[in-house]
Formats: C-alpha cells, sequence, structure tokens
C-alpha cells in the first residue's frame, strides 16, 4: 500500500520511520518531509497547508492512506477533503479538531461532559480580561485560544504578568487571530503526561504513557516551547491512574464529540496534570505529540500502518498493540535562541557517529540538506532518542548520542528524563 504522510518535524520522521518497517508498506511519500525522512521514503515538496497539490500527488501515485502530522493541516479540514475524494486519512475532520485549535470549545466540551480540568473564563475584550485578572491575587495561566505552535501558554505566578501576557496575545497579536479569544484558568499544581490514545470514533485504545518538558530552561525554568525532550513510560502514571484517565476522561470526551455531532478519530492526546485531587486535563492535542512520539514508536513493536488503518475502519477493537518494555528518553538539541529568534543553516556534524550507536536513532526536525551537508533549518533541531534497561541508561544513551552531535548555538535540555528518575 502506498502511504503519504504530511508534515515535517520530529514527530514526523518518527512516524516514516516507524511505517517504513511495516511489511504493508509499498511506497511511502512525506510532504514535505525532511533529511531524515528521506532515509525512509521519498519527501515531495508540497506545504502541509497546501491540500490541493497534496490531493493531486495522492491521487497520481496512488496513495490508499494519508497520515496527517500537525495540527493545522487538520484544523484546517484536510482529512475531510481526502475522505470526500475516497482516499483514507488518518486524523480527525476539521470541526473534531477544533477540540485543540479551539481552547474555548474544548473548555465547554470538558465542562458539559464533566471532565475535570482548571477553573477557566474566556474573552474576546482585552479591557474585560484585563478587569478579571487584576481582580484575582492567586496565579493565572493565560492562554491563547487558537493554534500557537505550543507557545501561546503563559503561567504567570504574579496576575500582573498575567496582564502583561494577555496584552501581548490581545493586543500586540503576537500569534495573529489564534489570540482573538484568551483563557484565563487557574494555575494547576502537580506532574504533567501525555496520555495519546488510537480512537476510531467508538473504540479507545491506550498508548504507553510519556511525559514532554514543556519550558526551555533546566528545572522547567523560562518560556514554554513546542517541547524540549520526552520520555516513556512516564511512572507517575500507575495502572490505576491510566484506568481512571480512561473512565475520567478519554471515554467521556469520545462521548461527548459523538453527542456533539463531531465525532472523534485519530490520535487522542490528553495533556495531563497529576494534581493532588487526580488528574486534570490542561489541554487535548488531535495528533501524535512532538516529541513525545519518538520515544513512544520507538517501543511499539507492533506495525504501525495496521494500527493507522484499524483506526481509520472502525475495527480497533480487533487489534493489539506490544509494546518494548525497554523505556525510552527523547533529548531535543535546539537553536540557540529559540522559542525566540534564532540563526539558521549551521552545518551539523557528528550524525554519522551516531549510527553506531545501538538503540539510538536520531530523529530529524528542523533540518535541511544544503551543499552536501545537513543544517539546521528551525527551532528545534534534532530529536536524539534512546532505549535503556531503565529509564536512567535510556537517558545516558540519549546523551551520549547528543555529546557526538554539534552545531554552532546547539542548545539542550540537560535534564531529560530526571523527574522519572526520582519518581522509579
Ligand atoms: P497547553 O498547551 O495548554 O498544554 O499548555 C502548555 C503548558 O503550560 C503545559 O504543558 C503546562 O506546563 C502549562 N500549563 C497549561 N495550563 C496550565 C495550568 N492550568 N496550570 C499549570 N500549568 C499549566
Ligand atoms: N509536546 C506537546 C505537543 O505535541 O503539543
Amino acid at each position: 500500500m502506498n502511504v503519504l504522510l504530511i508534515g515535517s518535524g520530529g514527530r514526523e520522521h518518527a512516524i516514516a520511520w516507524k511505517l517504513a518497517q511495516s511489511k504493508r508498506l509499498s511506497k511511502l511519500f512525506i510532504a514535505p518531509g525532511n533529511p531524515g525522512t528521506a532515509q525512509c521514503g521519498q519527501n515531495i515538496a508540497i506545504d502541509v497547508n497546501n491540500t490541493k497539490k497534496l490531493l493531486e500527488c495522492a491521487q497520481q501515485n496512488k496513495v490508499e492512506l494519508v497520515v496527517v502530522g500537525p495540527e493545522d493541516p487538520l484544523a484546517g479540514g484536510i482529512v475531510d477533503t481526502f475522505e470526500a475524494a475516497g482516499i483514507k486519512a488518518f486524523g480527525p475532520s476539521g470541526k473534531a479538531a477544533q477540540l485543540e485549535a479551539d481552547k474555548a470549545f474544548a473548555k465547554h466540551l470538558m465542562r458539559s461532559s464533566s471532565i475535570s480540568t482548571a477553573e477557566g473564563r474566556s474573552f474576546d475584550r482585552f479591557s474585560d480580561a484585563k478587569a478579571y485578572i487584576a481582580s484575582r491575587d492567586e496565579p493565572v495561566v493565560i492562554k491563547a485560544a487558537g493554534l500557537a505552535k505550543g507557545k501561546g501558554v503563559y503561567v504567570c505566578d504574579d496576575p500582573s504578568d498575567g496582564i502583561l501576557a494577555a496584552e501581548k496575545i490581545m493586543q500586540d497579536k503576537i500569534f495573529g487571530s489564534a489570540g482573538d479569544t484568551i483563557i484565563v484558568e487557574d494555575k494547576l499544581l502537580g506532574e504533567e503526561a501525555s496520555i495519546l490514545a488510537f480512537v476510531d470514533g467508538r473504540n479507545i485504545y491506550l498508548m504507553e504513557s510519556s511525559q514532554d518538558h514543556k519550558p526551555i530552561g533546566d528545572g522547567d525554568t523560562g518560556p514554554n516551547t513546542g517541547g524540549m525532550g520526552a520520555y516513556s513510560p512516564a511512572p507517575i502514571v500507575t495502572d490505576a491512574l491510566m484506568n481512571q484517565i480512561t473512565r475520567e476522561i478519554l471515554v467521556p470526551v469520545v462521548d461527548g464529540m459523538n453527542r456533539n455531532g463531531t465525532p472523534y478519530k485519530g490520535v487522542l492526546y490528553a495533556g495531563l496534570m497529576m494534581t493532588a485531587g487526580g488528574p486534570r486535563v490542561l489541554e487535548f492535542n488531535v495528533r501524535f505529540g512532538d516529541p513525545e512520539t519518538q520515544p513512544i514508536l520507538m517501543r511499539l513493536k507492533s506495525d504501525l500502518l495496521e494500527v493507522l488503518l484499524a483506526t481509520c475502519n472502525g475495527t480497533l477493537d480487533e487489534v493489539t498493540l506490544n509494546w518494548d518494555p525497554r523505556p525510552a528518553v527523547c533529548v531535543v538539541m535546539a537553536s540557540g535562541g529559540y522559542p525566540g529568534d534564532y540563526e539558521k543553516g549551521k552545518i551539523i556534524t557528528g550524525l554519522d557517529d551516531v549510527r553506531e550507536l545501538e538503540d539510538v536513532v536520531v530523529f530529524h526536525a528542523g533540518t535541511k540538506e544544503q551543499n552536501g551537508d545537513i543544517v539546521t533549518s528551525g527551532g528545534r533541531v534534532l530529536g536524539v532518542t534512546a532505549l535503556g534497561k531503565t529509564i536512567a541508561d535510556a537517558k545516558a544513551a540519549a546523551y551520549e548520542g547528543v555529546d557526538r552531535i554539534t552545531f554552532d548555538g546547539v542548545y539542550y535540555r540537560r535534564d531529560i528524563a530526571d523527574k522519572a528518575i526520582h519518581v522509579a
């Protein structure tokens, strides 16, 4: 079967790497892909939001399954377009993708489905938001309601910083129209975890747990990023908690989406805070997480293509996912300056040296080929991902890979997975 994968991040390299291992795969196309995905299939230079060209490409290449990585094209309804043309597409419809693309929609759904989340209010006028935030004396979390590449959330211990954040989002429009509406939320305390599940409209099949590291700095300091590293499993999420999360969060969301007339299909990603009062939802994403997908898929033993097809066909109850019991850790190597401004075009060296390491894979994200070199071309550049007997071993192996790679201005966190090592 020919497959078209849409996207160009570390997540898509991990998906391409796993799909390339499938017995059912004939040819894999990746649009636009990166130098990493080029080792797993054929890159095609079409932008992720150019639905017309992507559809033409799928038709010309007899593609039978389209896999959509990022949220933007999902929110734009790309799955609806492919399905209308008779091509299977993995991911939710444009309407169902509002669960991620519109945080006000997500809050509403959670409230009407009695799903535990932070108390929050939405505002579409800055003056109202400002008056509300000023009236509070506890920490606040300010969120752009629309899509902001994981950077639209400000956790403010001092409400006056909350007003500044609201101003940047609503008045200065730093995220464009994604900041027309904001959510002002209570700050939740606890440890975070990401729970990803395949959902076929009816059946829910959980993947292994994972944990991201959103802030740029060691010890979770500084501004939020798309994610600086991840590990799987997250020891904080016990089997009992997984059952509770399924019962109290995932099942009610899938039911709520059905009741809403926006049935859900694809990966449902619940970003959770494990509070003293139990798991609470921070956000939903409608796709694989990045970088969580890198360690998760390194641990998946089953054929990913079979699972994606079963999700599209509504037959998830017929598949079994097998996992490598060994933990995996992914360390993101970023361009200096990210999540703010950064330079591009820095030559990356050492990639070949990492190939000698067993159970270490370097997933490409913001890279490109230039005159025979691999150079940086984005904020998050590489995700060095390793399996290990214990989480500490996996961490050591990932950092051994990181140590062999360098580029001008490289930045990475040095404490990825420490939280898990302390729990385990
Ligand atoms: P989100 O994109 O909504 O997951 O938010 C990004 C990050 O901001 C999360 O991974 C948390 O680290 C943090 N965050 C979001 N909402 C809250 C909240 N209500 N309380 C504390 N931290 C939060
Ligand atoms: N790692 C967070 C995300 O994928 O949104």
